[in-house]
């Protein structure tokens, strides 16, 4: 199983899209998808229509003393192939926890071995904040995907994004590569094509050299967890199938490297 974490400290820049796109993409090639919503918003539970009141049990119990199984914490989704762990409201207590319990920085990572066998893909979908949940998916993972808004003040965002990264590739035994896509981009405007260029000079190989457009389809949810299609008009789910084909092809030249 590869562990993809998606990530970057700004909110609003399409990392739940993206894992939702790239996870129902990976379904529909026949993959065995895992998702896990880190979200204490839980807006990826709540887009695949599992989010219930009271809360079910997901991502809050793997950190429960001793944690609750993973493989009963699972839940199927509307996409064949795509199961999800929910994410919860109460993920937001969890950095007081944090602080009283060593070793809690590495709990994803150890649930996540337990289900190895069952999945192709897991996919990590990050709250636009430092924390340990954060933390703990970055030390999971084999590839940190970094959506971007093609917007000048993204830079911030991905500066902090790669400190963050480097940190976490420094404190474990194997690199951390990461991954650049760009998202809501819009072709007409001047400053997305000069953000977009200058994302390229200066990223070069970790940055996708294409772009995810602004499409208003994406915000219908069966749409983005629907086939490719043949619909002309679709412009998102495309792009999100190219930006699949690029993370699998530098998986395999990581492979071939390693
Ligand atoms: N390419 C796109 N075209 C049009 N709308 C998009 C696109 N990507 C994302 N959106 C919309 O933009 C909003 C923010 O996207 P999303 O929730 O994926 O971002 P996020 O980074 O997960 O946000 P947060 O930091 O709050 O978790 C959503 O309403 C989503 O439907
Ligand atoms: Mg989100």
């Amino acid at each position: 199983m590869r562990i993809w974490t998606i990530a970057n400290q700004k909110g609003g820049v399409g990392k739940t899209t993206t894992t939702l796109a790239l996870g129902s993409r990976l379904a529909h090639r026949g993959f065995r998808v895992l998702l896990l919503d880190l979200d204490p918003h839980a807006s990826m539970t709540q887009a695949l229509g599992l989010a219930a009141e009271p809360p079910t049990p997901g991502v809050l119990e793997l950190f429960d003393e001793p944690p609750q199984p993973i493989a009963g914490l699972r839940r199927s989704t509307p996409v064949e192939g795509l199961s999800l762990i929910a994410g919860q409201p109460g993920l937001a207590t969890l950095e007081r926890r944090a602080g009283q319990r060593p070793g809690l920085g590495r709990a994803l990572g150890v649930a996540l071995s337990d289900v190895a066998h069952a999945y192709d893909y897991a996919l990590l979908d990050c709250p636009p904040t430092l924390g340990l949940l954060m933390v703990n998916a970055l030390a999971a993972a084999d590839r940190l995907i970094v959506p971007t808004q093609t917007e000048p003040l993204a830079q911030f965002g991905l500066q902090g994004i790669a400190r963050t990264a480097a940190m976490v590739s420094r404190s474990r035994a194997r690199p951390l590569p990461i991954s650049i896509l760009p998202t809501l981009f819009d072709k007409r405007t001047r400053v997305a094509t000069d953000t977009l260029a200058e994302m390229r000079t200066r990223f070069e190989a970790q940055s996708w050299n294409d772009a995810v457009p602004v499409d208003t389809r994406l915000r219908d949810i069966h749409h983005l967890l629907g086939p490719d299609g043949n619909d002309s008009q679709a412009r998102g789910l495309p792009a999100y199938s190219r930006a699949l084909d690029w993370l699998l092809a530098s998986d395999h030249l990581d492979e071939v490297a390693s």
